[in-house]
């Protein structure tokens, strides 16, 4: 059964509805305004349970990232979600579910970097040695968030697998682009594909900055970004990317999927939590629980700033917090 619930936090259709006037030159000429929108009205879908057949991963659970709210129910985690690649609204879990094959699951990882390595997603959780357990919030740029159970490692390992050269700036990531698996590729030819996404060397390296291979005690659900995403719990969800192909260590600024549609003028590149910062067409100062409805104050850098705001000392003229 569907359940279309309406609560008060939602976005409301008209902010949500994409305005030309931010829209970048390439999607003006598709002529397809009307499809590009980050807000939605939300839709639930709570039929079936959660997806079986994934395996369980064993983790070693880290107690240094505590919650202050309950877990949000796996059920609700994996049938909400924002996966373009799936169609541009948040029921894409079956659709996700049954085409995207997560394994075998190639690696790149390249770039300005002494020791390139392209290799199965499977080979580099045992490379990268031991997974974690980690319980983080997670803020969507929608003003929704959710608590998630992730099992993975820090960003940190991997990129001690590479051995980057001192040029090398930025982590560009980028999410599969195979119109087979995904309908939401071919059918909306008006989005940037692939996926794009990109950490400062510094944000890369700090312990917060996850790659999450499961969740829930079990191999991650593709509707959440299998095989393997990425979690910057201080940053709006976005820059979360999913089911990553590439890691490329660069020395130019990579512009991000959401920063290329919106011109740079919505989503930006650094894209910190911040209440006190609205986004152009809603206010950032509250978030709701997903799960409990809940109506809860958004804390500066999603409560992490104690463990990522030297990250940005320095950067006050950037618009770090959009
Ligand atoms: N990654 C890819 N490849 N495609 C997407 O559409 N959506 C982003 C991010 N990563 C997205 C993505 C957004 S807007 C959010 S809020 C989170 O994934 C959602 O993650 P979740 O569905 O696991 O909650």
């Amino acid at each position: 059964m569907l359940i279309k619930s309406d609560p008060s936090w939602v976005i409301k259709e008209n902010q949500a509805t994409p305005e030309g006037a931010y829209l970048n030159r390439r999607t003006l000429m598709k002529g397809l305004a009307g499809s590009i929108a980050l807000g939605s009205v939300a839709q639930i879908n709570m039929a079936g349970s959660a997806q079986e057949g994934r395996a369980p991963l064993a983790s070693t659970h880290n107690d240094a990232y505590t919650l202050d709210r309950e877990l949000t129910p796996e059920d609700v985690n994996l049938k909400y979600n924002n996966f373009y690649e799936f169609g541009s609204h948040k029921r894409i879990s079956d659709n996700a579910e049954q085409n995207l094959k997560p394994r075998p699951w190639e690696v790149v990882i390249d770039g300005m970097v002494n020791k390139p390595i392209t290799l199965d997603v499977d080979e580099l959780i045992s490379k990268v040695g031991g997974l974690e357990e980690r319980l983080y919030r997670h803020r969507c740029v929608e003003a929704w968030s959710m608590t998630v159970p992730w099992i993975g490692f820090p960003v940190k390992k991997l990129v001690d697998l590479v051995d980057p050269l001192g040029s090398a700036k930025y982590l560009r990531m980028e999410t599969f682009n195979d119109a087979s698996m995904a309908d939401g590729i071919a059918s909306q030819p008006w989005y940037p594909w692939p996926y794009v996404e990109g950490i400062t060397m510094a944000e890369a390296g700090n312990d917060l900055a996850f790659l999450a291979v499961g969740a829930y005690g079990k191999q991650i659900a593709n509707s959440m970004g299998a095989p393997i995403r990425l979690h910057m719990p201080w940053k709006y969800g976005f820059k979360s990317i999913k089911s990553i192909v590439r890691f490329s260590f660069v020395e130019e600024r990579p512009v991000s999927y959401w920063e290329e549609i919106s011109d740079g003028r919505e989503y930006g590149f650094w894209a910190n939590v911040n209440p006190e910062v609205p986004h152009a067409r809603w206010s950032q100062a509250n978030e709701t629980v997903l799960h409990t409805q809940e109506r809860v104050p958004t804390l500066l850098y999603n409560g992490y700033g104690e463990q990522v705001a030297d990250l940005y000392t320095g950067m006050e003229n950037e618009k770090i917090f959009y």
